[in-house]
């Protein structure tokens, strides 16, 4: 086995695990869990805390048009490409305190480790938190890295809408205001990162079946978004004949089983979620007019992405229960497979910790789906148990954590030296 880095070596565990404490305190749910959707009062907190830790560090602090925030850690050279390391601290609506916040205070750790032994290193550092990855409150998610690796425009994304009617430009007018009150710099362009890592959690069971503390994400797998409205026509619950029902509840029934049968028959990887459904006028004794719902559909390869596109779109031509069906698709974002030689970076220094880590192809997107289009990019994945996240009850093993903390501080150190 190799041995560890001297990076590695001098991560502060406890420093570590204090922030990380410190961060689930920020938006927290009682009886545990967080509540930070993107730009809220939280997760504008939740940055504040961020940028007060890295001045403490010596850190200068950026931003960009969409909130984004980097802390910098100065390089010999500062006119070389920055390496990133980061993720978001953004979260879905009841959520655990580590899917993304962990990928952030991991690259605070880093840099507190290279800033206490006094490394010089040639390039810059810098540690990054991504504006609204989760898409909870405005759809689609990773709205800060796609923009930042010129994968979405930003009016599109700043005309996005939550629940309530407020555009995403709007929110983040408090943000920005926040950000340029605590000095930090306004970065105009995105600079081109040397590369990018993102170490989060895994959202799924296999690590903790295989007792893995820490592996490589060779990869995400591709995501497809739709909204879909099924519309009939509101009438009296007690009086209305079936035969003219136009009942849009079960026009999207139908149709969703539909749905649901073709992603069936055609591949049992596929993931196909159902979760967002509202009903108008949404009264117990009235026909519903309209049904209204999300599908977010997930696989590795395109080719069935492209395949089940095909059926939705002809499914949502024939009318189901007299109804009509509009499905627009919101976003598509491709599978991506990382960078080659960050994989093998990554892999050597998962080895000198956990020879026997498999490694994994993502099932959640993450922001480096779309940083892997711009720089070389790379994941590491922690176990978090029985797999559970987007909930409260998630939950991950301090020691575990550690573990690809230092990881990702090897990692850096060869990536730093080479
Ligand atoms: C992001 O949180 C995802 O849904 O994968
Ligand atoms: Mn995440
Ligand atoms: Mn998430
Ligand atoms: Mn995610």
């Amino acid at each position: 086995m190799q041995t560890s880095s001297s990076l590695a070596r001098a991560v502060d565990g406890d420093r570590f695990w204090a922030d990380i404490e410190a961060q689930a305190k920020i938006g927290a749910l009682p009886p545990r869990g967080i509540r930070r959707l993107a730009l809220d009062d939280q997760d504008n907190r939740a940055r504040r805390w961020l940028m007060d830790q890295g001045k403490a560090l010596g850190c200068s602090a950026h931003y960009d048009d969409m909130g984004n925030v980097f802390l910098r850690r100065e390089g010999q050279d500062p006119s070389l490409p920055p390496l990133l390391i980061g993720s978001h601290l953004d979260s879905q609506p009841s959520a655990g305190a580590y899917d993304g916040t962990l990928g952030v205070v991991a690259g605070l750790a880093v840099v507190r480790a290279l800033a206490e032994q006094q490394i010089v290193h040639k390039r810059p550092v810098e540690v990054v938190s991504w504006t609204n990855e989760e898409g909870a409150r405005f759809a689609p998610g990773a709205s800060g890295s796609s923009w930042f690796a010129g994968r979405r425009d930003a009016e599109t994304i700043l005309a996005a809408r939550d629940d309530d009617g407020v555009t995403f430009r709007e929110a983040l007018t408090d943000c920005l205001a926040l950000l340029e009150a605590q000095g930090a710099q306004f970065r105009d362009i995105p600079v081109v990162p040397h590369a990018f890592l993102e170490l989060h959690i895994e959202q799924g069971p296999v690590l903790e079946a295989q007792g893995a503390p820490v592996c490589v994400v060779t990869g995400i797998q591709g995501v497809n978004w739709y909204e879909v409205e099924v519309n009939g026509q509101a009438n009296h619950a007690g009086t209305t004949p079936e035969a003219s029902r136009r009942d849009a509840f079960m026009g999207a029934h139908a149709l969703v089983g539909a749905l649901k049968q073709a992603v069936s028959a055609l591949n049992d990887q596929v993931r196909f979620t159902i979760g967002k459904f509202a009903l108008t006028p949404n009264s117990v004794n009235t026909i519903a007019q309209q049904a209204r719902f999300t599908i977010d559909l997930r696989h590795p390869d395109p080719a069935v992405l492209d395949t089940l596109d095909a059926a939705f779109q002809r499914l949502a031509e024939q009318e189901w229960s007299n109804c009509t069906v509009r499905l627009e698709a919101t976003s598509k974002v491709a599978p991506v497979a990382f960078d080659h030689h960050l994989v093998a970076v990554l892999d050597d220094a998962v080895k000198a910790f956990c020879p026997q880590a498999p490694r994994l192809v993502s099932g959640a997107f993450h922001d480096a789906i779309h940083l892997a289009h711009l720089c070389p990019t790379a994941m590491l994945f922690t176990p978090c148990r029985a797999g559970i996240s987007h909930h409260p009850d998630e939950h991950i093993e301090r020691v575990d954590a550690e573990v690809a903390v230092r990881v990702l501080a090897h990692a850096v150190e060869r990536l730093l030296t080479t």
